[in-house]
């Protein structure tokens, strides 16, 4: 396995399988891997905010046994004082085994991972990737669907600023059978660079405007929130923030075994009346993070 991990390409497919059947492991039997990263370090480098990636990076460690240590905002490191991101990485590797980092920047993990020896995972760059929220996708999907070819999944949202969509569309694209159905208005369509893997790779997709018409044909709906940082405009934000409203009535046009997913945050996308059906996945989706996180550590770390 590479042990840079950047976009969800760098796992190869036979990889993603060894990780899902790593993290169903532990799922079963955490005390087993509960001194697996005894002594070892993972640092969390976090330039821009996180609550579930950061905690459940950190928490994954802790499960195995190990350390971490990191920051938590740009304003807490040297980057206030103007430090580049190479600086503060090769610094970092003195003091950690591991690294996870997220930066507002599209491109800073690829800059990181060039300067260090250390394993470096990507956990956002940007509107760019975001693979291990890929991973945490892909085990939930596994989990709750059993398998990854054969499904028709729906993106909804942010699609041009959505770096978990442009991540999870590259991974689901290795799959058979699979349809993409990307829902966003106009101004948030995937950005070009991706329509051209789908077209070029002769994928099936069909892009809508309204998520009514579609939802009976889904089996995954993916929501996902507007990404208010990476808007130029203000006005532009507000005029698009409630484009979609997930509610009970949206979802009785859904199939009976269909999954709600969504990386969260979420603002208003999903009403909260949504949460008591049993077809909404978020909240264990966040659960799953945590493992499949845990699977990636000891792969790194090769202590598996
Ligand atoms: C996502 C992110 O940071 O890209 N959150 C996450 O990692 N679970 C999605 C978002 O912020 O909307």
């Amino acid at each position: 396995m590479k042990k840079k991990i950047i976009s969800p390409l760098d796992l190869s497919t036979q990889d993603i399988d060894e990780l899902l059947t790593l993290s169903d492991r532990i799922i079963e039997n955490p005390q087993a891997f509960a001194h697996k990263c005894d002594g070892k370090i993972l640092a969390t480098l976090f330039f821009e905010p996180s609550t579930r990636t950061r905690l459940s990076f950190e928490s994954a460690m802790l499960s195995l046994g190990g350390q971490v240590l990191g920051f938590s905002s740009a304003n807490s490191s040297s980057a206030a004082k103007g430090e580049s991101v190479a600086d503060t990485v090769r610094t970092v590797e003195c003091y950690a085994d591991i690294i996870a980092m997220r930066h507002p920047k599209e491109g800073a993990a690829t800059v990181a991972a060039a300067k260090i020896d250390c394993p470096l995972i990507n956990a956002g760059d940007g509107g760019h990737h975001h693979p291990t929220q890929t991973l945490t996708d892909l085990l939930t999907i596994h989990r709750l669907k059993g398998h990854l070819d054969n499904l028709t999944i729906g993106l909804c949202g942010d699609l041009k600023f959505g770096r978990t969509v442009h991540s999870l569309i590259r991974a689901m694209m290795r799959y058979q059978g699979v349809k993409f159905v990307l829902i966003s208005p106009k101004e948030l369509q995937i950005p070009d660079y991706i329509r051209s893997d789908l077209e070029d790779g002769g994928f099936d997709f069909v892009e809508a405007e309204r998520l009514e018409e579609v939802m009976p044909t889904l089996d995954i709906l993916y929501m996902t929130r507007v990404q208010r940082e990476r808007f130029f405009n203000e006005d532009d934000y507000i005029r698009l923030r409630d484009s979609y409203i997930l509610d009970k009535s949206k979802m009785e046009l859904a199939k009976s075994d269909m999954i709600v997913m969504h990386p969260l945050p979420r603002v208003n996308e999903i009403s909260v009346e949504v949460d008591d059906d049993p077809r909404a996945a978020y909240f264990k989706q966040a659960k799953f993070g945590r493992f499949v996180r845990m699977a990636l550590i000891l792969k790194l770390l090769e202590v598996a």
